[in-house]
């Protein structure tokens, strides 16, 4: 028995262990897989082009998410005096659930701190229960509603919501 409660000691620790990750900044260079990993999560996914635009702007801010040689997830946002808005976010299907992302959201929103920034909004579609619980988790608040804001794969119109949180 106590060789079993050893062995168990040891394997289930293993088995949940979160996967060993690190948040750096994205670059222009990034921009082929960033676009690789959008598409993959969501129904209008951006092409390489319109995230090497975003990312050539002096007011993007994005971090990436790196599993051994791989990037696995992004976070990407765009600023305008001291308000940044959260464009983009999403961890590849296969290692979600493992709250990756809010290693990514937490470094991200660290890095916005650090160079001045007040407050940050983002969109997101209602009922996008892991997105959600992951900002309501961060900090951020409801604040308005936009009205079948989005159009999923099958044409349906979907409301999305206004967060918001300060940074302090
Ligand atoms: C949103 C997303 C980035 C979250 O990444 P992740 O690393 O899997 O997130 P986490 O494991 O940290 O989980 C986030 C929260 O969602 C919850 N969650 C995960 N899957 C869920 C599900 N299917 N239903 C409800 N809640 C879920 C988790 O329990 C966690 O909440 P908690 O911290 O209160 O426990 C990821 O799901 C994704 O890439 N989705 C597609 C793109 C997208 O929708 N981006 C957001 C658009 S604004």
């Amino acid at each position: 028995m106590a060789r079993l409660s050893s062995f168990l000691g040891k394997l289930l620790p293993q088995l949940f262990r979160r996967p060993d990750t690190t948040v750096e900044p994205a670059n222009l260079r990034d921009a082929p897989r960033l676009s690789q990993l959008h598409r993959a999560a969501f129904h209008r996914g951006w092409s390489t082009e319109e995230f090497e635009q975003i990312l050539i702007e002096r007011n993007a801010f994005a971090h990436r998410l790196r599993l051994g040689g791989s990037t696995i997830g992004f976070i990407i946002s765009r600023t305008a005096a001291d308000e940044a808005e959260i464009l983009s976010v999403a961890v590849a299907q296969k290692h979600r659930g493992h709250g990756l992302s809010r290693d990514l959201l937490r470094t991200h929103l660290g890095h916005l701190a650090g160079h001045g920034l007040k407050t940050v909004f983002l969109e997101v579609e209602e009922n996008n229960r892991p997105a959600r619980a992951l900002y309501e988790r961060a900090g951020f608040r409801v604040v308005g509603r936009r009205d079948r804001y989005y159009k999923d794969a099958g044409g349906e119109q979907l409301n999305a919501v206004v967060m918001r949180r300060d940074l302090s």
